[in-house]
C-alpha cells in the first residue's frame, strides 16, 4: 500500500520526505487554511519535495468553475492531482478531467454507491473517509472492503485512497482491506515506526555491546 502524507504544512513533509516511504501528499482546504498560506504556493513546494501525486482541492462548487480552477492547479506541476468533492458538479468535472487525461481525487466519499459514481467518471483516486465514518458509529474499514469488492468485480481502475486515517490500526486494516493508498497525518506516520519491543531490544543490544567492551 502506498503512503501519502495528509497535510497543509511543507515543514511536516520536510520531516519525512527523505525517509523514502512517502509516495505522495493530500491536502484539503481545512489543512491549507491551518498553514495560513496560499494553496498553490504550498502544493508547488510540496511537489519539489516528493516525486509523487500531490492532491490540491478546488474551492469552487460549480462544475465549470471547478474545471477552470482545476486546470490552473494541473498547470502548476506534472504531479498535480485535482481533488474534487463527491457532488454532481464534482463528478461532472471529474468526467471532464478524465477525458482530458488530468488526474483526479474524488473526496468526501462515505458510501459504496458514491465510489461507484467516481469510478464511472474515471477518477484516478477515490477517497473514502474512514475516521469520520467511525466517528458517527459506522464502520469505515467496511466501506473500504465494499469499494474494493465492487471495483474488482467490474475491473475499475480507480485507486482506493483510504482517508481520514486517525491511528496506526486504521493503516493496518486499510491495507488488509485492499486500499491502494492510505493518507495520514504526520503523527500517524511516526506512530507506524513504534513498537515497545523494538525500543527495548535496541536498548539491550547497545547495553550488551557496551558491557562486552569493558570485559
Ligand atoms: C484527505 O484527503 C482528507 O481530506 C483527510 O484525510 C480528512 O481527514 P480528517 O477527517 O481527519 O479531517
Amino acid at each position: 500500500m502506498e503512503i501519502f502524507l495528509d497535510t497543509g504544512l511543507v515543514s511536516e513533509l520536510k520531516e519525512v520526505a527523505d525517509l523514502g516511504i512517502i509516495d505522495g501528499v493530500t491536502t484539503n482546504p481545512s489543512l491549507i487554511a491551518k498553514s495560513g498560506r496560499d494553496r498553490d504556493a504550498v502544493i508547488l513546494e510540496m511537489a519539489e519535495l516528493v516525486n509523487g501525486p500531490i492532491s490540491g482541492e478546488v474551492i469552487s462548487t460549480e462544475a465549470n468553475q471547478m474545471i477552470e480552477e482545476g486546470k490552473k492547479i494541473a498547470a502548476l506541476h506534472p504531479n498535480m492531482v485535482i481533488k474534487l468533492p463527491l457532488t454532481m458538479d464534482g463528478i461532472k468535472a471529474c468526467s471532464w478531467f478524465s477525458k482530458n487525461k488530468i488526474k483526479t481525487n474524488v473526496t468526501l466519499c462515505f458510501s459504496p454507491n458514491q465510489a461507484l459514481l467516481a469510478a464511472k467518471a474515471g477518477a484516478t483516486y477515490i477517497s473514502p473517509f474512514v475516521g469520520r465514518l467511525d466517528d458517527i458509529g459506522h464502520d469505515g474499514i467496511e466501506l473500504i472492503r465494499q469499494i474494493r469488492k465492487i471495483y474488482d468485480i467490474y475491473g475499475y481502475k480507480t485507486k482506493i485512497l483510504s482517508a481520514s486515517i486517525r491511528h496506526p490500526e486504521h493503516v493496518r486494516l486499510s491495507a488488509l482491506a485492499g486500499a491502494h493508498v492510505g493518507t495520514m497525518p504526520l503523527k500517524v506516520v511516526k506512530d507506524l515506526f513504534s513498537h515497545p519491543l523494538t525500543k527495548l531490544g535496541l536498548e539491550q543490544f547497545l547495553k550488551d555491546f557496551e558491557n562486552s567492551k569493558s570485559k
